[in-house]
């Protein structure tokens, strides 16, 4: 977020803090409260982006190497933070198991054959904003640790690219990091809730 908008969004914070006890009830905390107040991080989109990749329940659509993983994660209205946002559209793209994009470019799904598309996919929110979709633990690649890219759209808001990452332990631990929960079978990845902003 950039300088310019953080001292009204501190402004809003207070303003809505004030309002957590009678608007959303006691079980609203405070660091819940303010992550619903801010829209989620861009970051960069990366080389490796292609368009209009097809609608998947799992991105590993041809069987790549590496540890099956259930992603599962939320979108909200970063306006109105109990509001999700039905039917986002969220492209997913990542590395499998060994730490390669498939395929490493940039372009549009129809300007590939189908089958050099992989580890991609696009996922639809349900009335919940809710998402999930089978996948692998991404491997690392220098210097960057396991990340997974988003782009997501709904139709009213702000198109949002980002990227988030994968804890590997205290060596390996940027901001914005989940663990994946490894006592259940596939591992669960607890993607962030992301909070988009209306146009
Ligand atoms: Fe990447």
């Amino acid at each position: 977020m950039s300088g310019m908008n953080r001292e009204p969004a501190r402004r809003r914070l207070l303003k809505f803090a004030a309002l957590v006890p009678t608007s959303l009830g006691l079980s609203v905390g405070w660091a819940e409260a303010q992550q619903a107040m801010m829209p989620t991080a861009s970051d960069m989109e990366g080389p490796y982006y292609i368009a209009n990749t097809p609608v998947v329940d799992n991105l590993n659509r041809f069987g790549k190497p590496g540890e099956p993983m259930r992603i599962v994660g939320r979108v909200m209205n970063a306006a109105s933070p109990d509001m999700p946002v039905a039917g986002a559209r969220l492209e997913l793209w990542q590395t499998d198991g060994r730490g390669r994009y498939h395929p490493e470019k940039k372009g549009n799904y129809r300007d590939f054959r189908d089958d050099e598309i992989d580890m991609r996919g696009t996922v639809i929110a349900d009335s919940a904003g809710r998402f999930e979709v089978m996948s692998l633990f991404p491997k690392e690649y220098w210097p960057r640790p396991p990340h997974i890219h988003y782009w997501i759209r709904a139709e009213g808001f702000r198109p949002l690219v980002t990227q988030h990452y994968l804890d590997t332990g205290p060596s390996n631990r940027p901001h914005r990091t989940a663990r994946v929960i490894r006592d259940q079978s596939p591992a669960l990845y607890p993607a962030p809730t992301f909070y988009i902003s209306p146009v």
